[in-house]
């Protein structure tokens, strides 16, 4: 029996992969461990969205590079965005390095395991223009035992001006309808309670059917919201959801179809990055704050109790303090319920990153990120105020003590966290529960 750690950075893609890569690893021989130091194979999986996850991944590159000077059979790997990006450039900044696998490749790893167990080093990065099928069927190691994340398309075609995903994922790629759905019986089988269906973009999925399916004429027209319907017609008592939205791309049949199925849960993830529209025409979103908020009103008419979360970037090149401010107020108007925020970091390839002249110093970024967080947090509280006293249903997660409590936690269909001090553990169960509380980031509830 061999030891694999993997350490995971960045966004629910990256967990998703790793996920994936335990499942791969396991068929193996590998088991996994949480304990770096009784590894024989440590994996890095990387972020590159900022400057700062790309210098965190080779920092623990770095501690490993050390242990392996005492434990020369150590074998270590780098996963993920940063090392698409970077290829076999990692080997020279990195020498102690065994594999870079980029995202392309996730299914590619059994044969680089096989070839550093034989001494070699390799660099597995092209890129594909399919998304990963699963072809060999091997198993899927989820972290969580109620929530399954499954793909549906990989890659981003949008190149807003800021971003290296597309570099770094790719091309948009849809997964066949037939393997999601496989992989959904499948995690319904093993008895996980909610399915988040993943991509950069979810309304595009299935766009890229007619061009890449040529021989499947019935999927010319396939998407998300039929996608919606197969999985929602599966047997059993579970939710679905989908993340991440662009806002333009949310079609009136998704949310149409959305409100009519009762395993889609209310919770909408509409990033809007900028509450300016001239930033937005630099960040190259095709939107304009009107325009996201007749989307968001739309959403909020048709769906009862809907959570609409977003993204922000603060000091965008170019960003004035009245756009800034606009930002700010966007947050307020719009009601938005909790919303991911960053200090902008040029990064490269991307457009924005050569306009150098027009950077926002790093004191006023922060002091425009820590406003910002403040807002957010400010509406956060708020947004939850709204539902104590209301009956809500709640998924448990999981179950711990905390200063001497013992405490269920879970989310409601539209993305609440409750906290539930009872003493009997309801991981994987749904109930029925009366908010009494609210707090900045969760609900507190008593079982109803
Ligand atoms: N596909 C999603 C976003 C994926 S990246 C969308 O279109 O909204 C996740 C978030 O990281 C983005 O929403 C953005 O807010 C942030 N981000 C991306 N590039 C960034 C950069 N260069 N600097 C700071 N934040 C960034
Ligand atoms: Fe990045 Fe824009 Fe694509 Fe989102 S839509 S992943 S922000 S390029
Ligand atoms: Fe995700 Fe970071 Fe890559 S946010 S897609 S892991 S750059």
């Amino acid at each position: 029996m061999k030891y694999v750690y993997i350490e995971t950075m960045g966004c629910q893609m990256n967990k998703s992969d790793t996920e994936r890569m335990l499942g791969i690893l396991s068929h193996f021989g590998y088991e996994e461990t949480h304990e770096p130091q009784n590894a024989d194979l440590l994996m890095v999986n990387t972020c590159s969205i900022r400057q700062l996850s790309e210098d965190k991944a080779f920092s623990q590159l770095g501690v490993w590079g050390k242990w392996k000077q005492t434990k020369p059979e150590l074998k270590i790997g780098i996963t993920g965005c940063v090392a698409q990006q970077k290829a076999n450039k990692v080997f020279s900044r990195a020498p102690y390095v065994d594999f870079v696998l980029g995202t392309h490749k996730v299914y590619a790893l059994p044969d680089v395991i096989k070839r550093i167990n034989n001494g070699e080093r390799v660099c597995e990065c092209e890129e594909t223009n399919l998304p990963s099928q699963n072809e060999k069927g091997y198993p899927i190691n989820r972290v969580k035992s109620t929530n399954a994340w499954i793909n549906i398309t990989e890659g981003c075609n949008n190149f807003c001006t800021y971003c290296i995903v597309p570099y770094t994922r790719g091309r948009e790629r849809s997964r066949l309808p037939e393997v999601i759905i496989k992989e959904a019986k499948d995690a319904l089988n093993a008895g996980f309670k909610e399915i988040t269906l993943l991509g950069q973009n979810v309304d595009s999925y299935g766009k890229d059917f007619p061009a890449k399916q040529p021989s499947r004429p019935e999927l010319a027209n396939y998407r998300l919201a039929q996608l919606l319907r197969e999985l929602n017609a599966l047997e059993g008592n579970f939710r679905i959801r989908f993340v991440t939205s662009y806002p333009t791309d949310i079609t009136d049949e998704l949310i149409e179809t959305a409100v009519e199925l009762d395993k889609v849960c209310e919770y909408f993830h509409i990033p809007m990055q900028s509450g300016s529209s001239e930033v937005l025409k630099a960040m190259n979103r095709r939107y304009d704050r009107e325009t996201y908020a007749k989307i968001v009103e739309k959403v909020r008419k048709m769906v009862p109790d809907v959570t609409i979360t977003s993204d922000f970037i603060a000091g965008f090149p170019g960003e004035t303090e009245e756009q800034f401010e606009e930002t700010l107020t966007a947050i307020d108007e719009f009601e938005l319920d909790y919303c991911n925020v960053a200090a902008y970091s040029p990064r490269e390839k991307t457009v924005a990153a050569k306009w150098v002249d027009k950077f926002i110093p790093e004191d006023v970024k922060d002091e425009r990120f820590q406003r910002l967080n403040k807002k957010v947090q400010e509406n956060c509280l708020k947004s939850n105020q709204k539902y104590v006293g209301r009956e809500m249903e709640v998924l448990v997660e999981s179950y711990y003590e905390r200063k001497g409590k013992l405490i269920n936690t879970g989310k409601t269909r539209n993305f609440k966290t409750v906290h539930i001090p009872y003493d009997k553990d309801l991981t994987g169960e749904f109930v029925k529960v009366k908010i009494t509380g609210a707090k900045t980031w969760y609900l507190v509830g008593e079982i109803a």
